[in-house]
């Protein structure tokens, strides 16, 4: 049996008539850039989320960009975040010469430990940004209530965790900003690049459509100092075909993710959802002793999975100016040599999901 990792092709498929049309009006207009199906979008997305303010931009690093911008982040910041993550989280923060102070993570859901925040703030501390790593929002009470201990902001990076919740809010309406990414592979990708900010703040979301435009406030005059950092009309339009589709998709996730958990050997470690949330299921990461020979194994048997992330940001080249050493940060870094994350789409069939499972049971007796 040959399994897909997120299978966009079967997604393209289920569908395509509505994707096809709606690509089609926008050819038919011609309106490539900001047409009016960017606006309704976002109106959706406002609507979906909860979040007063829904800003479409072009990827979810950008997304994060923005929302640093907003805030008018210096040189001389400091932004605590979490090592294990994409690098997008802590790529922008540097992009702005700010400086990403890293916080090691809780083992069970591998979110920033929000217990060991305060200990890191210093009178640079300008926010705190969490991760929704792999769905599942941070500990955002904990959070909230240091960043406002120590008047700091909070930006979400959500690009993985779009309809996750937390105490039943939405992620991305929490935070002075929340983002995330459509990347075809996330939970709810376009076909190209794309993101969105959010905010319940007018001041932010004025600034931030701002700023995604070069800083315009007026046709060629410019306020801020900006990027060019638009969804493109199709993608917005591919979006506005599959949103209808997105709570259902949710639902099939966490089947999925439940029967895995059904029909996973028992002593493995599963993922740890805690019970005030609710994830999108970005990926189902397991933790394996042995994981590099398991993955291979695997994958001998046409069974695809990935390593999210094996190495952690504090460990990367490009931040060795940092100065962080080995056993820094020992949670995130036992982490990245043991996770594994599994197919997880919401087309995996109950064949596929036995064939995964009984074919990791095997490996793992
Ligand atoms: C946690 C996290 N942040 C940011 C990003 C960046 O999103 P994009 O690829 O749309 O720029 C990603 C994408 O993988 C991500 O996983």
């Amino acid at each position: 049996m040959k399994i897909d990792f997120a299978n966009l092709q079967l997604q393209y498929q289920k569908y395509k008539s509505g994707i096809d049309a709606s690509i089609q009006t926008v050819l038919n207009k011609s309106n490539y850039i900001m047409g009016e199906e960017v606006k309704q979008l976002e109106a959706e997305l406002s609507t979906f989320t909860s979040a007063k303010h829904a800003i479409t931009c072009s990827n979810g690093t950008d997304a994060l960009l923005l929302a640093l911008m907003a805030m008018d982040i210096q040189p001389s910041d400091e932004i605590i975040t979490t090592p294990f993550t994409f690098i997008s989280t802590a790529e922008t923060i540097a992009s702005m010469k700010a400086k990403p102070v890293f916080v090691d993570i809780e083992s069970d859901t591998f979110n920033i430990d929000a217990n060991l925040i305060e200990a890191a703030i210093t009178d640079k501390t300008k926010a705190i940004m969490p991760v929704s790593l792999f769905g599942q929002p941070a500990d955002m009470n904990a959070i909230q209530a240091v960043a406002e201990k120590y008047h700091l902001k909070v930006i979400i990076d959500g690009a993985q965790s779009f309809g996750s919740t937390y105490n039943g809010k939405t992620d991305s309406n929490l935070g002075d900003i929340s983002t995330t990414s459509f990347f075809p592979s996330k939970p709810l990708g376009c076909y190209g690049d794309g993101g969105a900010v959010f905010t319940n703040n007018n001041e932010y979301a004025e600034k931030i459509k701002m700023i995604r435009v070069h800083g315009q406030n007026k046709r060629y005059h410019y306020k801020y100092i900006g990027m060019g950092g638009r969804l493109d009309t199709i993608q917005a339009a591919i979006l506005l075909a599959k949103l209808p589709h997105y709570k259902k998709e949710l639902v099939e996730r966490e089947n999925v993710a439940k029967k895995y958990k059904d029909l996973i050997k028992k002593n493995l470690k599963i993922p740890v959802i805690k019970s005030n949330r609710t994830t999108s299921w970005g990926q189902y990461t397991l933790r394996i002793n042995d994981r590099d020979e398991v993955q291979k194994k695997l994958n001998d048997k046409g069974i695809p999975t990935a390593i999210y992330y094996p190495v952690p940001l504090h460990l990367q080249a490009c931040f060795k100016y940092l100065n962080y050493k080995e056993n820094d940060l020992p949670v995130a870094e036992e982490s990245s040599s043991c996770v594994l994350s599994l197919p997880m789409n919401a087309y995996l069939s109950d064949d596929n999901i036995s064939y995964i499972t009984k074919t990791l049971n095997r490996i793992l007796k």
